[in-house]
Order: C-alpha cells, then structure tokens, then sequence
C-alpha cells in the first residue's frame, strides 16, 4: 500500500480524504495539531479505516518536527497539504498568523519534499485565488484577481510558490486543486466538520439554526443580479471533493501529468443560490428554517461556479452528489457529532 501524507488530516477535508485514500488502496496517516479540529475525530476516521489510524501532532511551521515525520516514514510516496488557517474574516483582522502559518508550513513541507525525495505533492488551493471574477463559468485559465483578503493572497502566493518549486526542481510534480464550496459530510456520519472556532460557512449555519444551537439566520442579500437574487455558489459535497484528491495522486503516480504544476477547479460546475440551497434543505428534512432576508455581507461576490472540464476529462473524476445530498448529510451529521464536540 503506497503511503501519503496527509497535513491537516483530522481537519474537515483532510480527514475525509483519509478516508477515501484508505478506501482507494491507499496508507494514509496524517500531520495534524489540532489547532482546528478535535482529537477525538481520530476515533471517528479509525472506525471508517478499521484500523487506529496515525496521526502525528505537528506544527508544520517548526521544521524539526516536519522532518523527522519524513524520517520516521521514509515510504511516504507523495503530500497532500491541507493543513491552513481558513477564514476569510480572521484573516482580515489578523494577516500575520495567516501570512506565518499558510505560508510557513507549505515551505517547510516543501523542503523536506526535496530533503527526503518525496516527488509528488497535491495542494489545497480556493477559488479565492480567482477575486471577484465576472468571466463565468471560471476557467483554469481565468487569471488571478485581486485578493479579497489576506487568506485568498496566501493561496495566490502558495500557488507561486509551488511554481517557482517545479521550475527549480523538474522531477517534482505538484497538483493545485482550487475548491469552490466544499459542504456536507461523509454519509456514514461517523465523521464531519466540527471546527474549534466559529463557523461563517453557509451549510453548517442552516444546520445549527435547524438544530437550534443558533435561533435564526440571515440571508445576506437578495438584491443581487441572480435568478432570486441572493448569491450563486458551487456546492460541492465533502466525498466528491476527497475522492477528487485520491484521483489527483492516483493521476501524478502514475505520471499522467503533461506538466509538472498543473492546476484544477473542483466543484460541481453549476450554481445554487443561496435561497436555493435553504430550499433544498426544508425540502429533505421537512424543517421551516428560521431565516429572514437581511443585507449584503461584505466582501461576497454576487455569483462564481466552476467550469470542471479539465478536472472530469484529465483526473477522470466525477461528482456525483448534488445540493440536497449535501444537505442531509449535513443534517445527519449535525444530529451524531455530540460524541465530537461535547466533553
Ligand atoms: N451566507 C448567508 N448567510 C450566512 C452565511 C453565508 O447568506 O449566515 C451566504 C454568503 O453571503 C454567501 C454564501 O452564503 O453568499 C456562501 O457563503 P460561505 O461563507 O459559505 O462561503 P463563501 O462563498 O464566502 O466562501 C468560499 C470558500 C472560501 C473562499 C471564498 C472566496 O469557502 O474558502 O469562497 O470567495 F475564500
């Protein structure tokens, strides 16, 4: 079973690329300090793997540490790098520890790529790199825009920075996935995402509203230039992301690759709004959602959704899980994490 590396694999991508790794064949173990994510998520991806999975409990920003992971695994085949600050309003409030950790970590994870002769390393990159784009569908192509905030310019700057690495280093192969909007959970319920800070994404908010842990919430906005409205985004569930990365690995081990960067958008390649997607949630539970419609929150963008062509035709991956898959497993997620977040 060829080894991978996962960084930030207890986190809520991570852990459910864990699981699809180890479905697809693959050893996954993982770099993870539970910075945002709960040691406990261990006992969840373990029951999924039938085995205790291992995870060691590194900041990637101290190098020694970083290293002797590599030293203790000398069989690790390739990276996948997860491990980030995510949000987009920390991240305006404090620039520095998303500029120290997004940025720190990737280089240390890099070096030691090239210290301990790991050729292959997938990256979580976001649509952010791509700002307020108005060519849509976006395209690979599409050229960055500006960075709406310092998270996105970490992401812009972490792509630049593996360029510069291939071009320095051409036995080395890197895949930059760009994420839309990543929701829902694995459908087992055994694990989901569960964050130490509070969560700003749209799908967990319905859910937590539903459940009652928040009293309402808002829809912020619905005087945009959409069919109702409110914002488009590209859903795309949890599985279909992971499984996207197993099929990035799969794609670089067995040297499919044309270039040694080469850069996908994962999302489903269509647009729900915001308004669409509480719909669809009252739909599958049965639930009247508390929410009222409320102003625009800054720093959205009216609308962005993926073209996905290069990632189906050149990874061979396809999504197969649409908004209201995404929003029960959400649910049924939101009904079993007690065990995770309560002590
Ligand atoms: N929304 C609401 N009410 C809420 C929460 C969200 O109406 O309580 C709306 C937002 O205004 C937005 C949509 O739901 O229109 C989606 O918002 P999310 O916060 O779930 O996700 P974003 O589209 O803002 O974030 C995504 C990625 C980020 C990335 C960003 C770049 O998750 O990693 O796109 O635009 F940085």
């Amino acid at each position: 079973m060829k080894k991978i590396l996962v960084t930030g694999g207890c986190g809520y991508i991570g852990s459910h690329t864990v699981v699809d790794l180890s479905d697809n064949g693959f050893n996954a173990i993982s770099a993870d300090d539970f910075s945002n994510s709960r040691r406990k998520i261990t006992n969840g991806i373990s029951k999924l793997l039938n085995k205790k999975h291992i995870n060691y409990e590194v900041n990637l920003c101290d190098l020694e540490a970083t290293e002797k992971i590599f030293e203790e695994n000398p069989d690790i085949v390739g990276v996948i790098h997860f491990a980030a600050h995510i949000y987009v309003p920390e991240s305006v409030e404090n620039p520095i520890k998303y500029f120290r950790n997004n940025i720190n970590n990737l280089l240390n994870v890099l070096e030691c790529c090239k210290k301990y002769n790991v050729p292959n390393l997938i990256f979580s990159s976001s649509c952010a790199v791509y700002g307020n784009t108005k060519d849509l569908p976006v395209t690979e192509s599409t050229s960055f825009g500006e960075a709406e905030c310092p998270y996105a310019r970490t992401k812009q700057m972490g792509e630049e920075i593996i360029r510069d690495f291939c071009i320095a280093n051409p036995d080395f192969n890197a895949v930059l996935l760009r994420y839309f909007n990543p929701a829902g959970s694995h459908e087992s319920s055994e694990i989901g995402e569960a964050p130490i800070v509070e969560n700003t994404h749209l799908v967990p908010i319905i859910t937590e509203v539903a459940i009652g842990h928040r009293k309402s919430m808002t829809v912020f906005g619905t005087d945009y230039n959409t069919r109702d409205g409110s914002c488009v985004r590209d859903f795309i569930h949890v599985m279909d992301l992971a499984h996207a990365h197993t099929k990035a690995i799969q794609y670089l081990l067995n040297q499919r690759n044309e270039q040694n960067c080469e850069v996908f958008n994962l999302g489903i390649g269509e647009g729900v709004t915001v308004l669409e997607a509480i719909k669809a949630f009252e739909k599958v539970t049965g639930i009247d959602l508390n929410y009222s419609l409320g102003k625009r929150r800054a720093g959205d963008v009216a609308a962005i959704y993926a073209d996905t062509t290069a990632s189906r035709n050149k990874l061979g991956w396809t999504p197969k899980r649409n908004i209201e898959d995404i929003v029960k497993s959400a649910w049924d997620w939101e009904n079993n994490k007690s065990w995770l977040v309560e002590d």
